[in-house]
């Protein structure tokens, strides 16, 4: 990653460790990254394994891709540059969630392996899952929740992923999960049982 322009500045570090951070706030902190086209149910899934989280006791957050450009990211589009440099910002405050013990669950499309994986070396080994929701492009363009496909393909939206820019597939996400003919619900307990199997929650 590149430096940061500010200079004479350092790091403050916190005065518990990370270990004792999580022993008081008594969960493990962890990004859960989900990525897949548009319409293909990252921010539905995400939301209900982030309600059945809290539910049970879990402090968990999700990030979510068209929330974040109304703020943080509202100076974005979708270049190339700029999903780049949404997919960075997204990470950095992914990080900071799990620093502080959070699940933080993120829903953007992020098209670009190599900016996930960036996003993935920002995290101590074993604390960022990568979850593909693999729902074919076909399947996304047919429910068409927002009926943006249907502009892209009309050419009203240019660089559309899937349409007429590029999504770049995992090679190695720890979840790939399958949600033509499954329901939210069990799609989301699929993803809260990798989380109990790795001991990232009780
Ligand atoms: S990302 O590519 O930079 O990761 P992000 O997840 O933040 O994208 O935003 C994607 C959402 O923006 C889509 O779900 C859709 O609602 C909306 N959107 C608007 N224009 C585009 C576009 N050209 N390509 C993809 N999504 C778009």
């Amino acid at each position: 990653m590149s430096e940061p322009k500010s200079q004479n500045i350092q790091w403050h570090g916190a005065n518990l460790t990370h270990e004792a951070r999580e022993e008081a706030v008594g969960q493990c902190g962890c990004v859960l990254w989900f990525t897949g086209f548009s319409g293909s149910g990252k921010s539905t899934v995400a939301r209900r394994v982030e309600e059945l989280l809290l539910l049970g006791g879990v402090f968990a957050y999700v990030l979510d891709g068209d929330n974040l450009r109304m703020g943080l990211n509202k100076d974005l589009g979708f270049s190339p540059a700029d999903r780049t440099e949404n997919i960075r910002r997204v990470g950095c405050v992914a990080q900071l969630f799990a620093d502080a013990g959070a699940v933080c669950l993120t829903a953007f499309i992020s098209p670009y392996r190599a900016d996930r994986d960036q996003a993935r070396a920002m995290l101590p080994e074993g604390r960022f899952l990568e979850v593909f929701v693999a729902t074919s492009l076909e399947a996304c363009e047919g429910r068409d929740p927002k009926g943006l496909y249907k502009k892209a393909r009309d050419g009203k939206i240019p660089e559309f992923t899937g349409i007429s820019a590029p999504y770049e597939e995992p090679e190695a996400a720890e979840i790939v999960l399958q949600t033509e003919g499954r329901s939210v619900d069990e799609c989301a307990h699929e993803v809260i049982a990798h989380l109990r199997t790795r001991g990232l929650i009780k």
